[in-house]
């Protein structure tokens, strides 16, 4: 059985200093258990520190977004090859402060994850529903499209190399999570679209986090499900101590 899968996304927080200073804490919690694969995901700045930290740890890296090209006049942007250099074997795709901030769109989120796998990186493609579209009834058909689209060209073996984490956009940052029922009835919904379009894989093995306002106090309820095979948690891993009491709400699964 696969360990559940915590990832730590950063964003666009810590100094230097405390980056490094919390990834050597994480490494050491980590390392005395095995209650999960954790990966942290520091911005572009902080990949080398950290990377040095987690080297030869359990303890994975990920860059929070990347640029498909290999080289180039692409003033501003980071390609695999250069996060493959800091030891980040994991890559976030799609989030939805870039799709909605910075005007990613599903194709961009497409081309990014097959360059994520043709690098041999694994993608952790963020799909979710605006509130709006929830109370419009439309959250499958949002998930259907952004999964599809998404997935357009990745192959059966392929899918070692893609985690998705449904991420309803309500509940980022705003302390409102997703209720067991809700996120169980997503990633469902997107363990049966990938198996239909990648139809011989081995779908179960898929790895699908729940992300949005994951906190010590709702984990452990969120990872006791069995179709939440993992989360993704922005606010709550910048702290020690709640990111390691998520971590440690892995334990019962
Ligand atoms: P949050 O962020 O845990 O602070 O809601 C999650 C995310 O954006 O990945």
């Amino acid at each position: 059985m696969k360990l559940p899968l915590i990832v730590g996304n950063w964003k666009m927080n810590l100094s230097a200093k405390e980056a490094t200073e919390l990834a050597c804490k994480i490494r050491e919690f980590a390392n005395k258990n095995s209650y999960a694969k954790v990966v942290l995901a520091p911005s572009f700045t902080l990949l080398q520190g950290v990377g040095q930290v987690l080297a030869g740890s359990g303890v994975g890296l990920a860059s929070q977004n990347f640029f498909c090209q290999e080289k180039g006049a692409y003033t501003g942007e980071v390609s695999a090859g250069m996060i493959k250099e800091t030891g980040c074997e994991y890559v976030i795709v799609g989030h939805s402060e870039r799709r909605q901030l910075f005007g990613e769109t599903d194709e961009l989120v497409n081309k990014k994850a097959l360059c994520a796998i043709q690098n041999n990186i694994t993608a952790i493609i963020c799909v979710g529903e605006t509130a709006e579209q929830r109370t419009a009834g439309k959250t499958f058909e949002v998930i259907e499209q952004q999964v599809r689209k998404a997935l357009v060209g990745v192959e059966n073996q392929d899918l070692e190399k893609i985690v998705i984490a449904y991420e309803p956009i309500w509940a980022i940052g705003t302390g409102e999570n997703a209720t067991v029922d809700q996120a169980n009835e997503v990633h469902c919904l997107i363990r049966k679209i990938v198996a239909e379009k990648n139809s011989g894989n081995k779908n179960g093995s898929l790895s699908i986090l729940y992300g949005g306002s994951v906190t010590p106090d709702n984990c452990k309820e969120l990872l006791r499900d069995p179709e939440i095979n993992g989360a993704l948690v922005g606010g709550a891993s910048l702290k020690i101590n709640s990111f390691c009491d998520i971590i440690r709400s892995a334990d019962n699964k």
